[in-house]
């Protein structure tokens, strides 16, 4: 059953593993035999009539959220917004005259979320629920659902939920610039970019062992860690953060590749480590400068980068896919390694201190 871990040590490992499965049901799910995109033809209609789109979401569901604010702008050309929901619930900001709210939550119940729906609700704007759970609560009190797909996700640290959230999010935004009549949109194959993802995945996760070795190289005796990164692979790397220090305990912050300089790199010493995710055409050689800034100060730095811009020595190339969409490839290996540092400090990395899978508290 979808829910047993199998020969698998922990689910986390098993979800990881699972993506590439994850992606091909999306695109089962959301493209016709013609090829052509899916949606509810209602949900399309209410998303190209708005002028603005809120995303709420907490956790790594927000981090999903950031990187689909970029490919919703590029391919649906709506201006997007992305909020906290635990802030949002307390501070509307002013709203655009036609808004139109996106929840991202794999469980559909979190509490910080359902404030800010609530809200939605008695203000009678539209509204819809990316969720993992079928009939959860902020689906049904939306006005509209598209489900994930990912498959019951059993450990805390949510993985295939996260890149699922933002290929449901690539797959709204492409059905909504093609009914706009958007030539980026129509151009977009979608289809295809999620059969390379699925391929790209599998080569990831089929050398697992490589993540393995950096995270017992890296990440065995240090106390904290950093993420860079610039466009889509900043949002990647405040989620490869999160998951790394939710999972090891190793305090780890993810920042924009630039701005590292204007403060934090004074934590840097000897064998800092920091891990670069290079896909970024326009800032790829930026990116590369603060690498170097931060190696000459003493950082052991990881790079994860996609295909065209790799160098021989980098840790991990990533297949080339579109730029928006490969945050869906430079999150596998980010994940994997917070699975080893966690599994190689021996702690249970399903179920990390302090933190519980889906959260119904304020
Ligand atoms: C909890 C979990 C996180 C998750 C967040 C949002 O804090 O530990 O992994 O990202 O809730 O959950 P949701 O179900 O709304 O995506």
């Amino acid at each position: 059953n979808a829910a047993s871990k199998g020969t698998y040590e922990f689910y986390m490992l098993k979800e990881i593993d699972e993506q590439p499965a994850v992606m091909r049901r999306l695109s089962q799910t959301y493209f016709g035999a013609d090829g052509d995109v899916r949606v509810e033809q209602s949900i399309v209609d209410a998303v190209a009539e708005s002028d603005r789109i809120y995303i709420l979401a907490a956790g790594t569901s927000y981090h999903a959220g950031l990187v689909g604010k970029n490919i919703i702008e590029k391919y649906a050309d709506i201006p997007v917004e992305v909020g906290l929901a635990s802030e949002f619930g307390y501070h509307f900001p002013k709203l655009s005259k036609k808004p139109f709210f996106i929840f991202l939550s794999q469980s559909g119940e979190t509490a910080d979320s359902r404030v800010v729906l609530k809200q939605v609700n008695e203000r009678n704007l539209p509204s819809l629920t990316m969720t993992n759970v079928e009939g959860s609560t902020l689906s049904r009190e939306a006005t509209y659902t598209m489900l994930l797909e990912a498959g019951p996700e059993i450990a805390v640290a949510s993985t295939k939920a996260y890149t699922a959230q933002i290929a449901v999010q690539a797959i709204l935004a492409k059905a909504v610039g093609e009914k706009k009549g958007l030539q980026d949109a129509k151009d977009f194959d979608l289809k295809n970019q999620l059969a390379l993802v699925a391929e790209g995945m599998q080569e990831l996760v089929d050398g697992k062992e490589k993540i393995d070795e950096l995270a017992k190289k890296y990440l065995a005796n240090t106390r904290n860690a950093f993420y860079i990164g610039r466009g889509v692979d900043y949002a990647v790397a405040l989620e490869g953060a999160l998951k790394l220090k939710e999972v090891s305990y190793i305090e780890t912050e993810g920042f924009a590749a630039a701005e590292l300089k204007h403060g934090t790199i004074a934590l840097i010493e000897d064998g800092t480590p920091v891990i670069a995710l290079i896909n970024d055409p326009a800032t790829a050689d930026l990116t590369r400068g603060n690498i170097q800034e931060v190696e000459s100060r003493g950082a052991n730095v990881m790079t994860f980068v996609g295909k065209d811009f790799a160098r021989k020595d980098d840790d991990v190339i990533l297949p080339q896919v579109d730029y928006y969409m490969s945050p869906l490839l430079t999150a596998v290996p980010a994940q994997l390694l917070a699975y080893y540092a966690s599994k190689n400090k021996g702690l249970d990395v399903d179920k990390p201190r302090n933190l519980a899978k889906s959260v119904t508290v304020e």
